[in-house]
């Protein structure tokens, strides 16, 4: 048998014991050359990371950290056969942020003597590859790492990472001046949700968050729930004048108007970055005439 686990760091991972007789191993996932070492043999545990529980049905590995990855092996001595094979990953992101696109990250650092260093790990690595060095963002001398320069600024309360994107998803690891993990702390990036309804002739305004050389916009209808390109890193595309905005979208800046807006024109506009990253969609309604009427009579009653 085997098969793979996924803990978060700090939980307990607890190996079943069908026997005391049985021994068991481990090969570490961060220095495969030092190969099998006993973490439990005749009985009796011989490892310190290991502890058996008091009823002596499971060995219990605590708060289990990117050193703990690795295979853990259950075998039988006398038959030299395994019992069970696990592959242990553990995974940071028990503790998750979710900050908005292009909105700043904060790590709390209250509580916490400088100097500090800030590690970061992608998320497509966080998820199963968690003993994989981090890249280092931030020394303790504060130099930051490059691509970085200008978005980390550290206080007393929090260590900042500004304008994010769905490329910064991952995991934040804070360490004290000694290099122990103070802070764990997973990033994740939402769009920004608007739902706009607007009366019929009135202009819809898009912030793109991004330069607009940085961007592209999609529109889709809901009459046909098909996406056109509208906007491709800066320019507008011919989709426009098909789509009948032609006169009426304009861009100015970092924000894009639609002028005159009518019944045809409902349905989403999406801005993605350029890896893909959805930073916002917009919702386009129309008010219907009898909402008017609502409105109106509200008016006139105050
Ligand atoms: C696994 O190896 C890493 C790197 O050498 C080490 O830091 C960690 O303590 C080891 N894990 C165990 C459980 O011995
Ligand atoms: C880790 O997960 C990613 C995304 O799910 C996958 O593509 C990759 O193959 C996995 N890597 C390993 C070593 O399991
Ligand atoms: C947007 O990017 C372009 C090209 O990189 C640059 O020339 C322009 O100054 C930028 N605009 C803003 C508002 O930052």
């Amino acid at each position: 048998e085997e098969d793979f686990q996924t803990f978060f760091h700090g939980e307990d991972y607890h190996i079943r014991l069908p026997s005391l007789a049985l021994e068991v191993t481990f090969r570490n996932r961060s220095s495969p050359r030092s190969g099998d070492v006993f973490l439990m043999r005749g009985g009796i545990v011989v490892n310190s990371r290991a502890k058996l529980n008091s009823r002596l049905s499971h060995l219990i590995i605590d708060a289990v950290d990117e050193g703990d990855e690795g295979v853990y092996t259950v075998k039988n001595p006398e038959t030299l056969q395994d019992v069970q094979r696990t592959t242990l990953i553990v995974r940071d992101c028990s503790n998750e942020l979710i900050v908005k696109y292009g909105e700043h990250f904060n790590i709390p650092l209250l509580g916490l003597t400088p100097p500090i260093t800030l590690e970061y790990r992608p998320s497509a690595v966080e998820a199963n590859q968690t003993s994989r060095p981090a890249l280092m963002l931030l020394t303790s001398t504060g130099m930051s790492r490059d691509g970085y320069q200008g978005r980390i600024s550290v206080s007393e309360r929090h260590a900042s990472l500004s304008v994010v994107s769905g490329a910064d998803e991952g995991s934040y690891t804070v360490r004290d001046a000694e290099g122990v993990i103070q802070r764990k702390v997973c990033l994740n990036v939402k769009e920004h949700q608007n739902f706009v309804k607007l009366h019929r002739g009135k202009t819809l305004k898009i912030h793109l968050i991004l330069n607009s050389s940085l961007v592209h916009l999609y529109y889709t209808s809901d009459y046909d729930h098909t996406p056109h390109l509208l906007l491709d890193k800066g320019e507008f595309t011919s989709a426009q004048a098909d789509l009948g905005f032609e006169e009426r979208l304009y861009m100015d800046g970092s924000w894009i108007f639609l002028d005159q807006v009518k019944p045809s024109d409902v349905g989403e506009f999406k801005v993605t970055d350029i890896l893909g990253f959805t930073v916002s969609t917009t919702h386009l309604g129309l008010l219907r005439k009898e909402d008017w009427d609502v409105a109106d009579k509200e008016r006139l009653k105050n």
